[in-house]
Formats: C-alpha cells, structure tokens, sequence
C-alpha cells in the first residue's frame, strides 16, 4: 500500500495548483487536496490495476482522477452536509465561502475528467461510460441522502441502496478501472466492480459508527455531525429496528425536533441558546444509541458484507494473483478504520 500511496502522492504534486490564477479557484482546490486523506481509491486503482497483470503507473493519470473525483465530491457533501470540519481542518465553504466551495468543486470534476481520458484512445470510450455512469449514481445517492433528511423513517434496504450510490459505487469503480487499466477481461472487470462495491457498503457502515463512536482527533470530522443533520445512517436505520415501543417514540421526537432546528431561520441573537438545546437532543439520541447497543450489529453486518466480497474476489480469474490477499486485508483494514 505505501507503494501506491508513493506513487499517488508524486502524481498529485505534480498537478500543483500553489500558484495557478486566479488564486480564488485554485488555492481552495490546492488546500484541500494538501490536507490529505486517506487516497484509498487510487490505492485500490493502481492495485487492480497489477492484479490484472499491469503495470500500476500506466494507471496512474485513472486513480489521480478517481481521488480528485473524490474530492469535489467532499467539497460538496460539506455544504449539503453543514459539515465544519474535514480531516481535522475547516471545510472549504467556512474557509473560503459557499461560492469557492461549489466553483472550485465544479473545477475539480473537470480536472478529474482531464485525467481519465488520459487512456489509449481504445480504452477511451469504455472508461469514460464506466466514469459517467458512477459520477451520475453519486449524484443520485446523495439526492436520496438528502430526500431522506426529511423522513421519520428509512428501511435497511433503503439506505443501503442509498450509501450503495452515493459511496460505494467509486470503490467499485476503483477497482474496476483500474482492471481495466491492467487488460482484464470484461467479465473479471465487472466482478472487480462488486468485490469493491461490497467494501464500500462496509465502509459507509463504518463511516457511520465513527459519526458517533470514532476519536474526533483521528477521524478529523464533527462528531455526531449526522445526527445534528438528521441523516438516516446505520446507526440510527438499525437502532429504530432494535428500539422498544417507548426507545422508537423518544427517538422519533427528538429526531422531529432537530429537524425543525435544521429549518428554522436562526436569529444572532439566540444561536447559543438554540445550539445548546441542539447539542441536548443530539445526547439524548446518543445516549438512546448508547442503551440500545448498535456496536454488534455493525460489526455484524460489516462482517458479513467482506466475506461476500471474499467470495465475489474468488469468482474472478486474478483471485489467485499474490495481491489478491492484500486486497481482501485492505478491505478488512477499510470496514474497520479509525480515521
Ligand atoms: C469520506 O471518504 C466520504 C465517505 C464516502 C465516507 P474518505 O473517508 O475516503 O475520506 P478521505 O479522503 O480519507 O478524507
Ligand atoms: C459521503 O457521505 C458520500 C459522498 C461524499 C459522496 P457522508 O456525508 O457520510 O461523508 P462524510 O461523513 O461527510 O465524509
Ligand atoms: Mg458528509
Ligand atoms: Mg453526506
Ligand atoms: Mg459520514
């Protein structure tokens, strides 16, 4: 994996935005993208990329594009998300302001699209379909998790159909591209698509927990951001599953009363009055989360999405490349993370 970060790293230097002009689109773009990260979609790019039996730099210019991809997504997400913190620093629209966060968004998508087509013209119009079609399903799952902001309630198969499109379809596509990149065939391509579709579910799960349960230093966004937007996470689609008659009502209420808080236009005057009620009903959900017990059913369910990605990697002619089980302990590494 170092190798690969190495290699991400160098490729993302070199796009060096320090000093482009004007400094209004380029230095929020540049800020963002120094403030790091995990790069796991590159990684996980450049990797499928050698099990195919490729070199991983001919796929170095498709996982620059996945992870910039990535990050005018995140630029996004913040603002739809009134998220004020991004690996452990300020989101861009609190640094730079709303405008520089959707303007140098757009540009990043661009820069991203520059970068993937930068193929032999042959494997052009495959890459940019598989591009545009994720792209796409990104926007639709984070429609679906906004939609779902004002729902009292969503089913599993709803939401996973949801973190499906807004998150694990670039895992998915990270791997597939990148076996592309390396020669594989359509049909190992494809279910490199689902061993990393799989992963991504189990990683969005993860995601979650942290939301509510991760070290704020390590994992360097809001905690308990999700509950203040009243999103419909694991968390809570499995704690209305588990809660008793009495636990659901509670839950609903306090649910009910952030979300008028979301929509209420807020005075100067009594924003500190009204944060700390908001920062009350948002205990009030963590200590519900907290009696009802979530951390085995994640870790269940979690679980289970890896062994079927196990499997999914077993049913593809490059299971048996060496790297395939520094995949399947890359997965592992991704359901369980800290940051
Ligand atoms: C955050 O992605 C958005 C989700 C899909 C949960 P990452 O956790 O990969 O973010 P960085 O790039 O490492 O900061
Ligand atoms: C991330 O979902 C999905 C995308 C950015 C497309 P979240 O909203 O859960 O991601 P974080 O928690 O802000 O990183
Ligand atoms: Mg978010
Ligand atoms: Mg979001
Ligand atoms: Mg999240």
């Amino acid at each position: 994996m170092n190798r690969y970060r190495a290699l991400v790293d160098q490729g993302l230097k070199e796009l060096d935005w320090s000093t482009a002009q004007p400094a209004g689109l380029y230095a929020p773009m540049d800020y963002f993208m120094g403030l790091g990260g995990k790069r796991l979609r590159p990684a996980l790019c450049l990797m499928a990329c050698e099990m195919a039996g490729g070199e991983a730099e001919s796929a170095l210019p498709q996982a620059l594009a996945l992870e910039v991809f990535h990050n005018f997504t995140l630029l996004h997400d913040d603002v739809m998300d009134e998220s004020p913190l991004r690996r452990g620093q300020p989101t861009v629209h609190l640094r730079y302001g709303l405008n520089a966060a959707i303007l140098s968004g757009d540009a990043l998508l661009i820069e991203a699209y520059r970068l993937m087509v930068q193929a032999k013209p042959e494997l052009m119009p495959d890459l940019v379909k598989e591009f545009n079609r994720v792209a796409l399903q990104v926007c639709q799952g984070q429609q679906m998790d906004m939609d779902f902001q004002n729902r009292e309630e969503v089913s599993l198969s709803e939401y996973r159909e949801m973190i499906g499109l807004k998150t694990a379809v670039l895992l998915g596509s990270s791997l597939k591209i990148g076996a592309m990149m390396g020669g594989a065939s359509a049909t190992d391509a494809q279910a490199m698509f689902r061993v990393g579709y799989l992963t991504g579910l189990a990683f969005q799960v993860q995601d979650d927990w942290l939301d509510v349960y991760g070290d704020p230093k390590r994992f360097g966004k809001q905690i308990a951001g999700d509950i203040k937007a009243c999103k419909h996470n694991f968390l809570r689609v499995t704690a209305m599953q588990e809660a008793t008659h009495e636990q659901m009502k509670h839950l609903i209420s306090t649910f009910a009363r952030l979300r008028t808080y979301l929509d209420q236009e807020k005075d100067e005057g009594d924003v500190q009055a009204l944060e700390a009620q908001r920062q009350e009903w948002v205990d009030d959900t963590t200590g519900c989360y907290n009696e009802i017990g979530l951390k085995q059913k994640v870790q269940q369910y979690k679980a289970g999405l890896i062994q079927d990605a196990r499997y999914a990697l077993s049913r593809t002619g490059l299971n048996d490349a060496p790297l395939a089980s520094d995949l399947m302990d890359y997965a592992e590494y991704l359901a369980n993370r800290l940051e």
